[in-house]
């Protein structure tokens, strides 16, 4: 098994044309001002969109590969922009923010209610009096949650890799009492399922149990959206998406 986070080249490669999340973020950061701080900030795909706006920005990840490609595309050597290794479940940085985001489900690699804890106070002790902090995460899906643990599914579209039209294709174990879905990925290369396993856990949090852990860590919160067109969430929202301030 590989960890699918040290794979930078492949993961670029298939969110390479992901730009659903990137008006929302834009819309959210120009009303908070910067300085920005990106948490699991990976390859620096959403990091151009704070700089076009002239705002300093920081992203810290735990995955040395995906920092080395993220500082490759972005001008380190610019003091507005860097790139750090660390843990959003604990990191401490001399300045405060006036925007902290977390995107594209990463908060969902926090397995454990205490480690979402910890990143979320370790956010509530960066943000300015009136900073803005946003959290983005699909809602849990028991249809995809509960499927035959045998059979694999698409998870992309397709997308060109290595000069060959390829998709993901993956399967999951579920387990229902820690709320931890462990994910395998395979490539498909040509039709071709490769025999090469990546691997990455997701925890599933619900709507309920994000309004305690975000009121429980000091932040209030201002507005739920349910999909990145800005719509507010519902019963029914594929998407929770959090903005928030310090109580
Ligand atoms: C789905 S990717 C998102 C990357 C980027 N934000 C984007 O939108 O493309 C998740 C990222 O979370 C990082 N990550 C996982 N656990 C982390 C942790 N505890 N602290 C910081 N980064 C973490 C991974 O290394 C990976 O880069």
């Amino acid at each position: 098994m590989v960890d699918i986070y040290t794979q930078p080249e492949l993961y670029d490669a298939i969110h390479n044309k992901y730009e659903w999340d990137k008006n929302l973020l834009i819309s959210i950061a120009k009303i908070a001002d910067g300085p920005v701080l990106e948490l699991a900030a990976g390859t620096g795909r959403l990091t151009q969109l704070i700089i076009d706006l002239g705002y300093e920005y920081t992203g810290i990840d735990t995955s040395q590969e995906f920092l080395s490609i993220a500082r490759k595309k972005h001008n380190t050597y610019d003091d507005k922009v860097q790139f750090l290794h660390g843990d959003m479940r604990d990191f401490k940085l001399a300045k405060k923010f006036n925007f902290v985001f977390i995107g594209f489900n990463s908060f969902l690699h926090l397995l454990t209610n205490e480690d979402a804890m910890k990143c979320l106070q370790s956010v509530y002790d960066h943000l300015t009096k009136d900073g803005i902090f946003l959290l983005s995460v699909f809602t849990p899906d028991p249809n995809v949650l509960y499927r035959d643990k045998n059979q694999y599914f698409p998870a992309t579209g397709f997308f060109q890799y290595n000069g060959s039209k390829c998709r993901i294709m993956e399967t999951n174990h579920y387990d229902q009492y820690t709320q931890v879905n462990r994910i395998t990925w395979r490539l498909e290369q040509n039709r071709k399922l490769l025999r090469e396993k990546y691997n990455f856990s997701m925890k599933m949090y619900y709507p309920h149990e994000m309004d305690i852990l975000l009121g429980e860590s000091g932040l209030l919160i201002k507005e739920k959206i349910g999909n990145y067109d800005g719509s507010p969430m519902n019963e029914e929202s594929g998407f929770q998406i959090y903005v928030c301030a310090r109580a």
